[in-house]
This record gives C-alpha cells, structure tokens and sequence, in this order.
C-alpha cells in the first residue's frame, strides 16, 4: 500500500513552479496508476471515488496550466487496464435467451391468452405482469461471488458470451460489491445503454478527434463495450440497468417485481417506468402511456417487455426455442422518413435467390443513417410500384432491415423490371411457380452463391471465425485461398504468402490461424446450420441435430429419406415444424454430389461432436413415447408436453404402435378407439401425474 499523505491543503496550481509541478505531476500519476490498478484489475480499491477524484483533478489542474506537462501515459489520457488481444469466451451458466416479439394489440390478447391457456387459469382469473421498458442497449450478465463482481459477460449466442469484465468495471453504475443479504453466487442480466445525450457528446468529442462517428446510441453502447483497450471504455459514458437473473444459489424472490426491488436495494439502476399489471387492457393502457412518454425518457427504448410476475409461473411456463413463453417485448411502431431511390441492385444469396435492393439518398430515420432498403423480390417491386428515382417512405423497426412502405410518386411507365439473367455470373434466373423468390440456375458456377455461403459458414451463428470477415472472404475466394468451406482448415498452407500481404502481418495472420484451430471441433447443430441448408435456421439446425444425434446417423437418413414416401422421409417431415417443403429442401441438399463432398471434406479436417442434449431428469418414463388427448384439468396441453419432454419422454401427436402410454383428459375421443386396438396402454391425467411423481 503507497503510505496516504494526511489530507492537507495544496497550495493552489497558479503558485506553483515549473520544477514543483513537474515533480507534483509524476508524482499524482504514479498514485492514480495505483490506485486505477486496485479499483479495475483487483477490484479492491483503497480510497473511495470522491478521493480519486480530487487528485485526479489535482493533476489535471496542473496539466491544464503546464500542457507541456501532458505524457501520452498519463492517466488523465487513459484509464484501466493494458488492452486485450482479444476477448475470451464464457460460456453462460444459464443460456441468455432473446424474447419473442409483439407488434399489435393483438398479438398482446394473444400472449396474455396463451399464458391463462399454458397454466390452465380462467380468463376471469387475474394473472400478475411486471411491464417495464425495453432497453435499445446490449444485453450484458454481471456475475458475483461472495458479494464481488468477479465476471462480466456479453450475449454472444446466447451459450457464449465475450468476456468483458475489465470493461463493465469501468462503468459508473455497475456495483462492484454487493450488501451482505445477496446471494452468495448471482448472475445479473441487464442492458449496458447510453443515454441520448451522453451519446451526442460522445459523438461531438469523436468528431473533433477525426474517430469514428456512432450511428445511435446503442452502436455507440456496442462499440464502447467490445472495446479491447479498457481505457477507452472508461472514458465513455455507459450506464447498466439490471432487470432479470441468471445463476443464483438461493432464490431472490417469489416475483419479477421482487427481483427488481432487490436489484434497486444492491445499487443497481433498474428500467422505469414499471408496473405489475392485471389484464391485457391494463397493459396496452401503459404501453400508449410510455410510447407517449417516450420523447422525454433520456435513453432510447424500442418497446415494453411484459413478464409474468409470479416466478412460479415462469418456471412452468418455461421456454419454446429460444425465448421464454412467460414474456414477451411490446414493440414500438416502425419510425418513417421519405427520400429517394437513387438506383435498384440486385444481390445474390448463398442458396441463389435474387434480391433487389435500393440504393437510397441516405437518411437519417429514428437516429439511424439509412442508405439501402429491400425491395425483397418480383411481386413486391410491382406491389409497391418502385423505380429508379422515386421518391419513397421507407420505415426502419429496431434491428430490422429499412423496408420501403410506398411510392409518393407513383409512375407505371418507369416501373423496374425484374432481369431474368443473374447479374453475377449470367445465367437464367428463373421463378419456380408459387415461389415468390427469383433464383439464379447457376448453381456452383456462380461465384456470388459461393462467396455467400462461404460468408455464413464463417459467420459469428456459425462456425464463428474470427477475422475472416465478409471482405476477406471475397478476397480469398477471388485468389483462390478459399474456394470451398474445407479450404478454411487448410489456410495454414498459405500462411507464409498471408503475411506478405499488404496490411497483414505475423501478428494478424497468427491470430487468424489462431481462431480457425479453436473452431476445428464444433457442436452437431451448428454444423448443420452452418452448412446453409436452404430453410434451415438455427432452431430447424437445433431440431435435427436433437432428432439424429450424429453426424453419420443424419447422413444415413438423408440418403434412406431421398427416396419419395419412404419412413425415412415421413420422419424428417414429422419433426416439430419441419413440414413438407422443408423437408424436400434438406434431403435435395444432402443429395446433391457437391454438398456431399463439401461434408466429406469437411469431416476429414473436422470433429463434430454429437447432440448433446440438455439434461433432463431420469424417470421412470424416460425414452417413452406419450401422446395427450382430451381435456386435461390440472396442466394445459402445451404445459403437459413441455412437462413429459422434460422428463425424457417423445411426445407424438397420433396414436401408433410405438406409442407407450395415451394420457386421456376429459371426452377423449378417436384416439382412444386407436389406443384400444393397438393395445396402447391409456392413463387418466391423475394416473400420469402419479406415475411421474
Ligand atoms: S428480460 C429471458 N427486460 O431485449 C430474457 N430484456 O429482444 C429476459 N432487453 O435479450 C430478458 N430491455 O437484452 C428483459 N426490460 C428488459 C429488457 C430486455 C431490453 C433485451 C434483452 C433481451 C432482448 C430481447
């Protein structure tokens, strides 16, 4: 510990000599350095932030009268820790999910529905809902121990964030220590935001520094975050708001609105306004009163999110996909503005569908500088009636791709037609009937289909590999580094041309071989995903890893599923939602020669792990088929087979030989008589319930 000088009076800066402030100077920095060391990479500060901040401003004192005083080091110019390499990942003791969005009112009755239904709870009967604000920041999870901030993480995917501890403890309103009452172990979600004048600042101090201009507030919050050097962190105005819990090792509350009274009484910042709300009236009341009051609230929010309050509820309620049925975000309509199509281009996607888009005189709508819309596809061009040169309203909706609303100045005659040759490699472009989506016939030969999905192969829901941006990608494909998804396993080869490379370096190429070896073992899913099947998103790329397991079962079963009407096919098309023509789409994928290869190359470089499924509970009816019929009286429907899934069961929707048990609620009808004849053996509800005690 430095011995601390009895607090006594400075003589004041304008007294000083040249030689004593030089001396005072090296001297205040030495002892903020110290200090700064304590309070961002130890967390155990030794003098409280009103002490730092006198002689911080001591020193700044002084170099504002000797500017010749000024060393790039001193910590009036940075603050924090040596910046990172890169960031390390953390993986989420409890997965940070995303919420499923409402756009109208009725989407709100509808939710509010779906809960009473879930629960079995009449309409009559009042369900408690926390609403509050829906924050327009980056979701970030704060873990403590012993009381102690000891990780910060980011998002990610929702299983792996971004470490960014030294980062988070740079900003003001995150507690670094918690009250003697709250858990020993907790996790707690929030939203790292800045507010809108914090924001403008930001961008006026950036413009005078020749930096980088923030497109909004919450660009400005994501790139001050994920910033590897912490001082820069430090000197930007973020704030946290805390409204939900990850891991905890004793429960909180019994409500969400407990959760938030506790996170104000820790010290953290909580989103306001908030109120426990009783019906779906009362909601959409508050969401008009917050939309109202949405001007003169000083951060940016893109809705209200309402949750169920009970956390009982929210624990049967449980999750679909990847968000939670106990909550959803009340989103705010579209912001409009109305500029001009300057030119209309079409792109081509990874699975060859043309999409025109428009080149717009840029625009700023609701904070965001547009500059491209979507036009989306054929039919929508002669909907909308858009040409080159119209004057258009175009509308942007959080995160969602501007989109054009409609012509001011409609002309037929200017109208744009649609090419019927893809612009990227000539060949016919053609409409399949009742598909909207015009598609290059090019297949392989067409370099922008390759260059596509080679950019999603890479990208941060797929094999995440970092460095090898969109840029890059074109690069390599264009000199042949790169021409197919194996190639990205193998760039070692070229590692000594990569670091002659104009702006490369040692360094730079090390670190991309670097993120490229920690991606050689991958999860089933996310190869699947990865491998851009046409439909397939990460849910469906999910399902059919759960379905088959391994990566040699899948293919297995896409070669038997290639033949029409076989039970291989009749499998796949029953998975969840997976349905005909995505069915159709996935076995054309695996029987295509060139995917084929691209696999088989692949699995050469590569270890793809099996499924591994989320643990369920051992039971005595673990691995066994159950269907629900009827009316059940103690669980809705939905709630009784997310309950069986949990416990291991498969859950059909029709009566088979292969069906275990039939669960039989009131006036069950047919698929009693089926369960008759096929022997299947039928429990009442109570039975059920019982049996799985
Ligand atoms: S609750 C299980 N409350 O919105 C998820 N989320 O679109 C619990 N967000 O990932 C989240 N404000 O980052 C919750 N008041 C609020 C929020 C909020 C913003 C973010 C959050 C989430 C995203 C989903």
């Amino acid at each position: 510990m430095l011995p601390r000088r009895k607090s006594q009076k400075e003589p004041p800066v304008s007294g000083l000599s040249a030689l004593e402030a030089a001396s005072e100077a090296s001297d205040l920095r030495a002892k903020l350095k110290y200090h700064d060391i304590l309070y961002h990479q130890k967390d155990a500060p030794e003098i409280s932030d009103a002490e730092y901040d006198t002689l911080k401003k001591r020193l700044i004192d002084i170099e504002t009268a000797f500017p010749e005083l000024i060393t790039p080091d001193s910590p009036t110019q940075t603050v924090g820790a040596k910046p990172l390499k890169e960031f390390a990942k953390v993986r989420h003791a409890v997965p940070m999910l995303s919420l499923s969005n409402s756009f109208s009112d009725e989407d709100v009755t509808d939710f509010v529905e779906r809960v009473h239904k879930f629960l079995n709870i009449p309409a009559a009967t009042a369900i408690e809902f926390l609403a509050e604000p829906k924050i327009d920041g980056l979701s970030c999870s704060l873990r403590y121990e012993k009381g102690k901030l000891v990780q910060a993480a980011t998002r990610g995917d929702g299983e792996e964030g971004e470490d960014v501890t030294q980062n988070v403890r740079t900003i003001k309103t995150v507690p670094h220590a918690l009250p003697k009452d709250a858990p020993d172990i907790l996790e707690v979600r929030g939203e790292v935001y800045m507010t809108r004048a914090d924001f403008q600042k930001l961008n006026q101090a950036q413009e005078r520094a020749e930096e980088k201009i923030f497109a909004n507030p919450r660009n400005g919050a994501a790139g001050s975050l994920r910033q590897l050097d912490s001082s820069i962190t430090a000197k930007r105005p973020l704030r946290f708001f805390g409204y939900a819990l990850g891991e905890t090792s004793e429960p909180v509350s019994d409500t969400q609105d407990g959760i938030r009274k506790k996170l104000s009484q820790w010290g953290f910042e909580v989103p306001a306004p908030a109120k426990v709300l009783k019906s779906a009236d009362d909601i959409l009341k508050f969401h008009a009163q917050v939309y109202a009051q949405r001007p003169d609230i000083a951060y940016d929010l893109d809705g209200v999110v309402y949750k169920v309050n009970s956390l009982d509820y929210q624990k049967r309620l449980g999750f679909i996909s990847r968000s939670p049925r106990w909550a959803t975000a009340h989103k705010f309509p579209a912001e409009q503005a109305e500029t001009v199509i300057n030119k209309i281009i079409i792109q081509v996607g990874r699975t060859g569908t043309l999409t025109p888009v428009a080149e717009l005189e840029p625009i700023n709508v609701g904070g965001v500088m547009v500059s491209r819309a979507t036009l989306h596809n054929e039919d929508e061009i002669g909907r909308k009636g858009v040409y080159e040169g119209a004057r258009i309203i175009i509308q942007r909706a959080g995160d969602v791709i501007p989109q054009v609303v409609r012509v001011v100045n409609p002309n037929p005659k200017k109208l744009f037609r649609f090419p019927d040759k893809c612009p990227e490699c000539g060949s016919k472009a053609v409409r399949e009937e009742d598909e909207a989506a015009t598609r290059c016939t090019g297949g392989l030969i067409c370099p922008a289909q390759a260059v596509e999905r080679l950019k999603h192969f890479v990208s941060r829901t797929a094999f995440d590999i970092e460095g090898l941006g969109d840029k890059i990608i074109k690069e390599f494909w264009d000199e042949k580094i790169i021409q197919t998804p194996g190639d990205i396993f193998r760039l070692e080869k070229h590692a000594g041309a990569l670091k002659e490379r104009e702006g490369w370096g040692e360094l730079s190429v090390n670190n991309l071989l670097e993120s490229v070896e920690k991606r050689r073992t991958i999860g089933l899913d996310r190869f699947i995903y990865a491998l851009g099947i046409r439909q397939v998103g990460q849910a469906t790329a999910k399902k059919l890893a759960a379905h088959y397991e391994s990566l040699g079962n899948l293919l297995t079963q896409m070669k038997a599923a290639a033949t029409p009407g076989s039970a291989a096919f009749q499998e796949l098309d029953n998975i969840g939602d997976i349905g005909l023509s995505m069915a159709e789409d996935i076995v054309a994928f695996f029987a295509e020669k060139h995917n084929q290869e691209v696999i088989k190359d692949l699995r050469q470089e590569l270890t793809i792990k099996d499924f591994a499924r989320p643990k369920t509970v051992q039971s005595a009816v673990t691995g066994k088929t159950v269907v629900f019929t009827g009316k059940l009286s103690r669980m809705g429907r939905e709630e009784a087979k997310a309950h069986a899934e949990s416990l291991g069961c498969k859950v059909g929707s029709s009566v088979s030989k292969n069906t275990d048990y039939l669960i039989a609620g009131e006036d069950a009808g047919s698929k009693l008589k089926k369960a008759a004849e096929l022997g299947v053996k039928v429990l009442s509800e109570d039975e059920w319930l019982e049996m799985v005690k």
